[in-house]
């Protein structure tokens, strides 16, 4: 009976003495040996994490938002008059202007300058006072010596103009004002569109001497347009007042 190819099979369970029942059964006995990592993880994992996993559903449930983004906390709603209008918001379109179009990388995304090379807007009386000096100095630049918060300057800012239309001009204007020039009187795209018309041959950056001599302290630009509001409206006269007090 013994075949000669398989030698290390046999006699195996052959032997009528032995008992195959019983041989299986202390086989059966042993525990399942399960491979290293894949052993049952013991209830007291389990009683630990429970209590781990509903605190953490419980914060997402608190702090998720649902994906609202924060309102900027600096646009006050109640500065664009009511009535009508309303479909732009020029503080908040401006905010946005003023981190692409350039300005921030000299003048810093806070507006707080570079002590010695770029002025601070934050604070800055040529952006709390006249409209018009300051629509200027952004159309057509400005070198040499100015003085902000009693700080001299005498650097180069290139014209803004060419970069900008008088409605992104008016809008980095408002943003500007409104929130660092103390709630300053926002500006609209006709009223940027003058100083555009104004000085569209002027190739020559400002120099405070002749923004001076220019535009008389406080000269305003005249009331032209509006975000809506009535107060906003140009009296119809108004526009003659853009000409230079002292032009030659
Ligand atoms: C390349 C750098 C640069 C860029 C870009 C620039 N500025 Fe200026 N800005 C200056 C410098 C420098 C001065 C001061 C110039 C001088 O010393 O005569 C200045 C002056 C000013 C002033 C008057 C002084 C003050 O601090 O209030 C205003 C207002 C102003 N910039 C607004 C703007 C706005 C708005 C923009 C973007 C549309 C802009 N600037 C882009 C460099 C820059």
């Amino acid at each position: 009976m013994s075949d000669p190819s398989t030698p290390t099979l046999r006699n195996i369970d052959y032997s009528e003495s032995m008992n195959v029942g019983r041989v299986h059964e202390s086989v059966k006995r042993e525990k399942d040996i399960r491979e290293p990592g894949n052993e049952p993880v013991s209830l007291g994992v389990y009683l630990l994490l429970t209590p781990l996993l509903l605190l953490a559903g419980g914060f997402f449930g608190l702090y998720h938002d649902g994906g609202q983004a924060p309102k900027a906390p600096d646009f006050d709603a109640s500065l664009i008059p009511a009535g009508g209008g309303g479909e732009v918001d020029p503080v908040a379109e401006g905010k946005k202007l003023f981190g692409s179009v350039g300005c921030a990388a000299c003048h810093q995304p806070a507006g707080q300058g570079q002590a010695g090379i770029y002025p601070p807007l934050v604070d800055s009386e040529w952006v709390k006072g006249s409209d018009k000096r300051m629509a200027m100095i952004i159309h057509g630049g400005l070198v040499g010596p100015i003085t902000v918060k009693g700080n001299l300057y005498n650097n180069n800012m290139p014209a803004q103009g060419p970069l900008l239309t008088p409605k992104k001009m008016a809008y980095i204007m408002s943003f500007i004002r409104h929130t660092w020039g103390g709630g300053a009187s926002l500006v609209t795209p006709e009223q940027t569109q003058l100083v555009y018309d104004e000085f569209k041959d002027r190739t020559a950056p400002w120099t405070v001497d002749e923004l001076e001599k220019t535009v008389p302290e406080g000269e305003m630009l005249p009331k032209v347009g509006g975000y809506g509001g009535d107060d906003e409206q140009a009296a119809p006269d108004s526009a003659g007042a853009a000409a230079p007090a002292d032009a030659q």
